[in-house]
């Protein structure tokens, strides 16, 4: 292993187990968990998809039924974290970030990539959360209206790794990613 006091090798790790969640279907990023507050000030994660991860941005990707609950909440309050636990390389990851929603012509080009079989994540009639009589009283439209892509920009990466002795960093992008250990 590389110095365990560098903080730019521990930076690199982080967005290297990121990247991977991108690519590849197994890996532990592939799948972060999603967290915003609600309109009325409620707590709310959920897990979703990582779509895109580009470190010289400072974005992540996130795809979404435009009607779903987490968009209200974001167009409430554009913040959310992402948070990762990637068992394999025992690293935490938390993500805090600021959120642009994107619809209608602005995503026609990722919606031309989006597999016929994936497109019915993206509209429902009802909307998604809605109550309804039985567990099938709905019906999916696989529309590319309610496709929405969420661009989440990195403010601040927390990284804590369970290594022996176990090793905690927040980099933020005021700072210029530097970097600075805390107490794990
Ligand atoms: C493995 C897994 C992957 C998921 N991926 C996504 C996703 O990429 N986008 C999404 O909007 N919901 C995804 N979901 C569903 C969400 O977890 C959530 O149930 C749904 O988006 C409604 O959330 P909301 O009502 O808080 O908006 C996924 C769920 C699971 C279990």
């Amino acid at each position: 292993m590389s110095d365990p006091n560098n903080l730019a090798d521990f930076l690199d790790l982080g967005w290297q187990r990121l990247t991977r969640g991108v690519a590849d279907r197994h890996a532990a990023a592939r799948h972060p968990i999603f967290a915003t507050v609600s309109p009325t000030g409620q707590p709310e994660a959920r897990t979703v998809v990582l779509r895109g991860a580009s470190r010289a941005d400072g974005t992540l990707e996130v795809h979404t039924d435009g009607g779903s609950d987490k968009v209200k909440s974001l167009r409430a309050s554009p913040r959310a974290q992402l948070m990762v636990w990637d068992e394999k390389a025992k690293l935490q990851i938390r993500l805090s970030t600021s959120v642009t929603i994107h619809q209608g012509e602005d995503v026609a080009d990722r919606w031309k990539n989006v597999p016929d079989g994936s497109r019915i994540a993206y509209g429902a009639s009802p909307n998604p959360g809605t109550l309804i009589p039985n567990a099938h009283a709905y019906t999916k439209l696989a529309s590319r209206e309610w496709f929405t892509v969420l661009t989440c920009h990195v403010e601040s990466i927390e990284l804590m790794q369970l290594i022996d002795p176990h090793r905690r960093a927040v980099f933020k992008a005021n700072d210029g990613w530097v970097g600075e250990w805390r107490v794990p």
